[in-house]
């Protein structure tokens, strides 16, 4: 299977996607990184992998998000992506693009959802005094860090915890659980 990735920053979780889904691999291979940041790291790690990478300008304003999904939707198609992986993509996709990728398109969270959805999921979990949070990949639906889980992993929140020693236990295991969901999805044991 063809695996588009889209990307908006460092690029931490495509690279573990850049790994376990090498150009050679039987069951899927990533073969497009799309950004909406120029100069973003996650191409420079796409472009390093030799996987192609497309910057992809959002531009501001009404008609911003239109413009930005005509282009990705032409390139997914003309790559013939059968996947796509959101991975750190910090853009808010239409119901009518995502519709259109129903079943086909999954996200990654740092939660487990459905607790804390939304932007800095991490402090959320601090801020609430959870004892364990996690990561969460799930069908992308109409909604904000919505849609059917896939799988999860959880961590321990310790005493002491900052935002980044909490966040750097979670990225740990996204970086095993997206691989993980992706394999379970393309060998048919999961559907939304
Ligand atoms: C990850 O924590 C992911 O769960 C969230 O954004 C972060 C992206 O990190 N959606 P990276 O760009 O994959 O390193």
């Amino acid at each position: 299977a063809r695996l588009a990735v889209l990307a908006s920053g460092r690029g931490s979780n495509l690279e573990a996607l850049l790994r376990a889904f090498p150009p050679e691999d039987a069951l899927g291979q990533v073969v497009l990184v799309i950004s909406d940041r120029r100069g973003a790291p996650a191409l420079q790690k796409a472009a390093r992998a030799g996987v192609e990478a497309e910057y992809l300008p959002w531009p501001k304003g009404e008609g911003g998000r239109a413009c930005f999904e005509e282009a990705a939707g032409q390139l997914l198609r003309e790559r013939r992506i059968d996947l796509v992986l959101l991975a750190g993509f910090m853009r808010i996709l239409s119901p009518q693009f995502v519709d259109q990728w129903a079943g086909r398109i999954l996200n990654i969270h740092p939660s487990l959802l459905p607790a804390f959805p939304g932007l800095h999921a991490q402090r959320q979990a601090l801020q609430a005094g959870v004892r364990e949070t996690g990561c969460t990949v799930h069908f992308v639906d109409a909604g904000v860090d919505t849609g059917p889980i896939i799988l999860q992993r959880r961590v321990p929140v310790l005493p002491g915890d900052t935002e980044e020693t909490l966040s750097a236990r979670i990225l740990e295991q996204e970086h095993l659980a997206y691989p993980e969901a992706v394999r379970r999805v393309l060998r048919g044991e999961v559907q939304p």
